[in-house]
């Protein structure tokens, strides 16, 4: 999903977070469309890029690099870890914390009441759920997940999916409920063991290579800043 920013060039970027290059002002180091809104007290690291009709509020935290689609809403004290891809229609509501390179898929769906009731609003007497999303993991396209989880690092969430418990990591779950189906390289590729294999085998991903090893709660990388 590539979009053309040749077309936008800085003055933008500078129009919409009101900087401007006089007396030495810093220009901002990141690239906001003009139909987004980033408002005021938002942090947004450098080389993100916030893609058109998207809204970042105050409060929120973005990384260095990441890249938030169209369509992108991000509450007040969400953060956005450094790389982390956003796409089209997704929105982080209170309680979502991505941790660095999170690919979020299109018009998946986080959540942050499990049992919500207009009536009966439960912000003030409980707060919202955390749901916590580990380093490197995928949420496939229009997946829903149930607040209160931990995704784990590198974990990889099905298309359509339901997630409604924690994931460990490397682990590819789909479904509704979300199940168990394998482990995931870090390149994003399924690996050959089936969960409920032996501890202490020796696994190589078959695309990269990268090696991996059964243990008994799940797979552990062995060359995890390859
Ligand atoms: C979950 C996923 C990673 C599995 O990929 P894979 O490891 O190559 O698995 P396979 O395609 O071989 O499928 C294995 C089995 O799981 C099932 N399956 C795969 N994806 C599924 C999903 N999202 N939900 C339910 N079942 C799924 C397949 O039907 C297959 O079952 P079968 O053996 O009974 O036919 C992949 O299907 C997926 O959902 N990717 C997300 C794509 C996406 O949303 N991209 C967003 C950016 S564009
Ligand atoms: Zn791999």
């Amino acid at each position: 999903m590539r979009q053309d920013e040749s077309f936008y060039d800085a003055r933008f970027a500078r129009q919409r977070v009101g900087l401007w290059c006089c007396g030495g002002a810093a220009l901002p180091d990141y690239f906001v469309h003009p139909t987004a809104i980033v408002d005021a007290g938002a942090e947004v690291g450098a080389g993100a890029k916030i893609w058109h009709f998207s809204h970042v509020m105050s409060g929120a935290k973005l990384g260095e690099d990441c890249n938030l689609g169209q369509n992108v809403f991000v509450a007040s004290g969400v953060t956005v870890g450094k790389g982390a891809k956003v796409q089209n229609n997704v929105s982080l509501y209170e309680g979502v914390i991505l941790e660095d390179y999170v690919f979020c898929g299109p018009s998946m769906v986080f959540t942050n009441v499990k049992t919500p009731r207009a009536k009966f609003p439960r912000k003030n007497t409980t707060g919202y759920a955390v749901t916590r999303v580990g380093y490197g993991a995928t949420i496939g396209a229009n997946a829903t997940i149930v607040c209160g989880v931990t995704l784990g690092r590198w974990s990889f969430v099905g298309a359509g999916a339901v997630v409604t418990h924690d994931v460990p990591d490397f682990a590819i779950i789909a479904g509704v409920p979300a199940r168990h189906l394998g482990w995931a390289c870090m390149c994003g590729v399924a690996l050959p063991p089936k969960p409920g294999h032996p501890a202490g085998e020796a696994v190589a991903c078959g695309e990269c290579q990268r090696q991996y090893e059964t243990t008994a709660e799940g797979i552990r990388c062995l060359e995890e800043d390859a």
